[in-house]
């Protein structure tokens, strides 16, 4: 039987979170809606967080009013308070996700919170959550680096997956959040926390700033990482890590995964029409080599 892996959509959220131009509300839905008839079954859709701090998702609520839900397709979106996460049930938010750093700089500079502070505060939105019967995912940001403080300790990133953990995440996206990691360090921080967290429930979140992302989820998938988060078209950065790139892009993943036996329930095709058509809206040319060889065929 062919291994099946699952891909977590991050380009509404994390890919346009970044951009600079006013996105509008139309767009961000069509968005989400393609890449769900494109077969993607999870499509972070928004993040309920300040539009001070990140103006691109002030517009969630909309969003999320907007779309319209394809059975058996969950829209996570990011929380990181109580506040947030009221607005997330709110707005009818079926999956919300907390996110925490293995770097103290990060965890100050992205949400204002020292990584303590930060565990603190998701306690009770993970409370609520359960109360609710609303999925939780987690993140770790800045597993194999930090744009402040360079390499991180893999103690630091097992410490805080730990927590997540214990608190309740079905799921704990690692995030390479200014993609800089090789994948032997990739390989050693996941063997670090998977001896402490089942990797069923560990993702590979991974940015291609160093052109490292593909092979940094084989080499993971080796270590029995069955899940990654990708964004369309190779989207985003991250607006709190300066020079970071977007997302390794969907269509990649997906064309490495089948040409390797894996089985994604994706359709190539339908991606590279989506990635074509949210580059032109955005004026941007795709980060994705997949979409640029299939454009000139
Ligand atoms: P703060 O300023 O410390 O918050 O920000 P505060 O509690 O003092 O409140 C200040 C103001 O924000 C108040 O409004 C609050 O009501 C409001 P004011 O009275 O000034 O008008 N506020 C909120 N508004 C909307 N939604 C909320 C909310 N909470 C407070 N949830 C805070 C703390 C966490 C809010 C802020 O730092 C923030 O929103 N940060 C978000 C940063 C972010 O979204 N970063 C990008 C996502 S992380 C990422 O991309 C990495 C990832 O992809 C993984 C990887 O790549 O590694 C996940
Ligand atoms: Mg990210």
């Amino acid at each position: 039987m062919t291994a099946k892996i699952n891909i977590v959509e991050v380009g509404p959220r994390d890919g346009l979170q970044n951009e600079q131009q006013t996105i509008d509300v139309a767009t961000k839905v069509e968005l989400i809606e393609r890449l769900g008839d494109a077969g993607l079954n999870t499509i972070e859709a928004g993040a309920f967080v300040s539009p001070k701090w990140v103006p691109q998702m002030a517009a969630s609520d909309d969003v999320l009013a907007r779309i319209t839900r394809k059975p058996g397709v969950s829209y996570p979106v990011l929380t990181p308070n109580l506040k947030g996460y009221e607005g997330a049930r709110a707005g009818g938010a079926d999956t919300v996700a907390i996110f925490a750093a293995a770097s103290e700089s990060f965890s100050k500079k992205n949400i204002n919170a020292s990584i303590e502070e930060s565990l603190a505060r998701f306690q009770p939105v993970a409370e609520a959550a359960k109360a609710d019967g609303v999925r939780l995912r987690g993140y770790v940001s800045c597993v194999l680096g930090c744009p402040y403080e360079g390499k991180i300790p893999v103690k630091d990133v097992v410490r805080v997956a730990k927590a997540l953990h214990r608190m309740g995440c079905y799921e704990i996206s690692l995030g390479d959040t200014i993609g800089v990691g090789a994948p032997g360090e990739a390989r050693d921080m996941i063997r670090a926390v998977s001896a402490e967290v089942p990797v069923a429930v560990l993702a590979g979140h991974f940015h291609d700033t160093y052109g490292q992302a593909l092979a940094n989820i084989y080499a993971v998938l080796e270590e029995g990482v069955r899940t990654f988060d990708s964004s369309i078209s190779g989207l985003g950065g991250c607006p709190y890590a300066p020079g970071a790139s977007g997302n390794v892009a969907t269509e990649d993943v997906v064309y490495m995964l089948h040409g390797s036996g894996f089985d994604t329930g994706v359709n190539l095709d339908a991606l590279v029409t989506t990635s074509l058509w949210v580059s032109e809206k955005l004026s941007r040319r795709p980060a994705s080599k997949v979409t640029l060889a299939r454009r000139a065929n």
